[in-house]
């Protein structure tokens, strides 16, 4: 599986700061997947828009991770960015994370994520601090082989005893 991290920050994307939560989406994913691409984009909804394209047509990941940019602050735009170059919105995935997060922390309501298919990727959007992106990531980790293979149009395992 090839997966693609895209972590949306002003500051990150400046240099003024560093990424933390990128690099651990790609290492809790990597029993599952290979990172192809990681890329840092300010919180401009165009670029957002024309990465994740980008990694959906050109890439084809398997799966997109992005982190940052879903609260409240005035410039965060990433699910704006994300529905609109969706073609189906999963609210499964993400409202399983907000759900599961809450038993964490009440602040997961803050979080707007969404979570959609383009062409044949998934694409997930995490918060932005390192804490949040392992919890949410922990919580839909089983799902996703699964959501892969069917994605990709193999429907054999479905209806099997899932758990
Ligand atoms: N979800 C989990 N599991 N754990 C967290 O610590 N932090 C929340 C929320 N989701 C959090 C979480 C906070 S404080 C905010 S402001 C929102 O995610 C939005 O984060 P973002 O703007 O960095 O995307």
């Amino acid at each position: 599986m090839l997966i693609s991290v895209v972590c949306v920050s002003d500051r990150c994307s400046r240099g003024e700061a560093q990424d933390k939560s990128g690099p651990i989406i790609s290492e809790i994913m990597s029993p599952l997947a290979e990172t192809e691409e990681y890329i840092i984009v300010p919180d401009e909804i165009e670029t957002i828009k024309e990465t994740l394209k980008f990694l959906c047509d050109e890439k084809k990941s398997s799966i997109v991770f992005t982190t940052g940019g879903t609260g409240f602050a005035p410039r965060d735009v990433t699910p704006e960015a994300t529905l609109s170059i969706i073609d189906k919105s999963v609210p499964g995935i993400a409202n399983a994370i907000r759900q599961k997060s809450l038993e964490i922390t009440d602040m997961a309501m803050l979080s707007r994520a969404t979570s959609g298919i383009r062409n044949q990727t998934l694409i997930i959007n995490l918060p932005g601090s390192p804490k949040a992106v392992k919890e949410s990531l922990e919580f839909i980790i089983p799902v996703l082989p699964h959501a892969v293979e069917v994605l990709s149009g193999d429907t054999l395992n479905c209806g099997g005893d899932y758990k």
